[in-house]
């Protein structure tokens, strides 16, 4: 297959190019390094069938730059997007920009070209939500603007997926949406716009306290990095699902259901690490969601998608990954 991956400079687009590439398939590249890196396509670098065009995606002629390095384009994978919780309250106009915008150019091109599209949408697109496990079909609960600007995030994502829908029922687009649950491993960014897991284990390695946001009784439910790519590359290259179903227009949740607190995570990020520091509770992110659980029947069924990392072993990999960097 020749495939455009958006944002694929990313922490999850760079580990679906290799993996897309060790399969046999052509892969180009569009990012504009917003927050993706240069190093983190290192491994792709150099292999025939990679192919990298910097810029940002919602520019109809970096998709074309990209289907002309291909020369054609079969599926799209678009993961192109401003991720990252610190975004979602300080910076709402760029999240609801950029995701907007890049789906909606994402999406016509695909449906011009009449290539595959896989759309990288989030369980944030749900919104605040009581009732676990989450299943595909569950209503999108956002509260007022008023309060807090944290669903900035989820809204693009929902509207993202509406753009999709329109044109699968309008042109005919074999779209398909998949919602990856809290992913982790290798390259996921730490720091202040980065995600949970790789500040706490940064903090560990900077001899730093752990610094929660509010009491650290929020649940997730953390998913490996690989086993989110096969579902993702599954969702890519079948033609209709493993039990027989039409994929188009359908959208799945991948995730582990494994739930663990933030406070449990801080723990045995700080066991793994030897570190002897303190878990401190801090301010939390206003509307942060208090549990998040997959039902991923779907993705079972279709894509013969399982979890397969526990969270003790995914972190202990975490931590001899970043000693090794
Ligand atoms: N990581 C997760 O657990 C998770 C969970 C749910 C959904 N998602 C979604 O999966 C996708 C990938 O997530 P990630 O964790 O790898 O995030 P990431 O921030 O590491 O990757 C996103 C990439 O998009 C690029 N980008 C941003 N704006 C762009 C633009 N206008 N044009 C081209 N490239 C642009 C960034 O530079 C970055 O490389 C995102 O759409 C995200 O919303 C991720």
């Amino acid at each position: 297959m020749r495939c455009i991956v958006t944002g694929g400079a990313g922490f999850l687009g760079s580990h679906l190019c290799e993996s897309l590439l060790s399969r046999g398939h052509s892969v180009c590249v569009v990012d504009d390094l917003f927050r993706g890196r240069k190093s983190n396509m290192e491994d792709c670098k150099g292999m025939p069938d990679f192919h990298f065009v910097l810029g940002d995606c919602s520019n109809i002629e970096k998709m074309e730059k990209a289907e002309e390095k291909l020369n054609g384009v079969d599926v799209i994978f678009h993961l192109a997007a401003i991720n990252g919780t610190r975004y979602f309250n300080e910076r709402p106009d760029l999240v609801i920009n950029v995701n907007i915008k890049t789906t909606n150019t994402v999406v016509k091109f695909a449906s011009d070209r009449g290539a595959r599209l896989v759309f990288t949408s989030s369980p944030e697109a749900f919104g605040i939500q009581n009732q676990m496990p989450l299943d595909e079909e569950a209503e999108a609960i956002s509260p007022s603007p008023h309060h807090h600007l944290r669903h900035s995030y989820g809204a693009s994502k929902y509207l993202g997926e509406i753009l999709v829908q329109y044109a699968v029922r309008e042109r005919g687009l074999d779209g398909r949406i998949i919602r990856p649950f809290n992913g982790y491993g290798p390259r996921l960014k730490g720091g202040e716009h980065g995600q949970v897991t790789s500040i706490f284990i940064q903090q560990c390695l900077e001899n730093s306290n752990i610094t929660l946001h509010g009491d650290g009784s929020q649940t997730r439910c953390f998913t490996w990095y690989s086993d989110l790519i096969d579902g993702i590359v599954a969702l890519g290259e079948l033609d209709e699902g493993l039990d027989g179903s039409s994929l188009k227009g359908r959208s799945f949740n991948i995730g582990s259901k494994e739930e663990v607190t933030i406070r449990d995570l801080a723990e045995l990020t700080l066991e793994i690490s030897g570190s002897k520091k303190e878990i401190v509770p801090e301010e939390g992110h206003p509307g942060d969601t208090l549990r998040r659980v997959p039902d991923t029947s779907s993705a079972e069924a279709a894509l013969g998608w399982q979890s397969t990392v526990g969270i003790k072993e995914g972190i202990l990999r975490c931590w001899e990954w970043i000693l090794s960097e």
